[in-house]
């Protein structure tokens, strides 16, 4: 096991939990992150001595000890809370589940149920770790793929696409691991085309054995 100190004098920033687009006063869009991946990590790396900022969107977690939690809803305010606190960061890891779209514009009534069909137009969202891997003086950005088909063949795209060092890749589709789930299994692809396989079991085994593989 790495020493408590490990990580000591690092910031490390990390996103987790879905956003939250409000449509109208009442209403959201949203997904089914709970949060424990993104809230296990934080745990991981405060225990090794790191700095932790955590964003993350509405879950109903605690918040970890010596974890600094920053509450958010929307994806922008995600982007707005992360850029405030990366300038010293040594690690940027992208875990929530960030609603790709948001309603173009935001009812300022509730939206009564008076016709047959309704229609909500949706633009795009920032991308949050693409906009931290874009930086200068950019942190070791790792990210997350959840797929349900294709995993290696997505997770390496998005690897490419993004800039990333990292990606965490995990089958949604089995229905076992992933999302709200205690339980995950993940492989990681590298820059370098180096994989690593993290075999099934609780999220805050994934976790540590991670941030093992970002700090190494
Ligand atoms: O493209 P996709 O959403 O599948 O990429 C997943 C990775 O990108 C995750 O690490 C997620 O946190 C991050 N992401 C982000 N901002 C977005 C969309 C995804 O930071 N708007």
């Amino acid at each position: 096991y790495p020493a408590q100190d490990t990580l000591q004098g690092q910031h490390w920033v990390i996103t987790a939990g879905p956003t939250r687009e409000q449509i109208d006063p009442v209403r959201f869009l949203s997904n089914n992150s709970s949060g424990k991946m993104g809230f296990a990590l934080a745990k991981a790396a405060a225990r090794l001595g790191a700095k932790v900022t955590l964003v993350s969107g509405p879950v109903s977690l605690e918040a970890p000890p010596a974890v600094n939690l920053i509450k958010v809803k929307s994806a922008q305010d995600m982007l707005d809370s992360v850029m405030e606190h990366i300038s010293d960061a040594r690690v940027f890891i992208g875990c929530a589940a960030v609603a790709d779209y948001r309603p173009a514009e935001f009812i300022a009534q509730k939206i009564k149920k008076n016709t047959q069909e309704l229609h909500v137009d949706f633009v795009k969202n920032p991308d949050i770790l693409q906009t931290v891997a874009e930086l200068k003086q950019r942190p070791f950005c790792v990210g997350f793929a959840a797929e349900t088909q294709k995993l290696e063949h997505y997770a390496k795209d998005k690897l490419k696409r993004k800039n990333l060092d990292m990606i965490c890749a995990n089958n949604v589709a089995n229905g076992k691991i992933g999302f709200d789930s205690d339980e995950n299994a993940v492989t990681v692809f590298f820059k370098n085309d180096r994989t690593e396989v993290l075999q099934q079991c609780c999220k805050h085994k994934i976790a540590s054995q991670l941030v093992y593989l970002i700090q190494k």
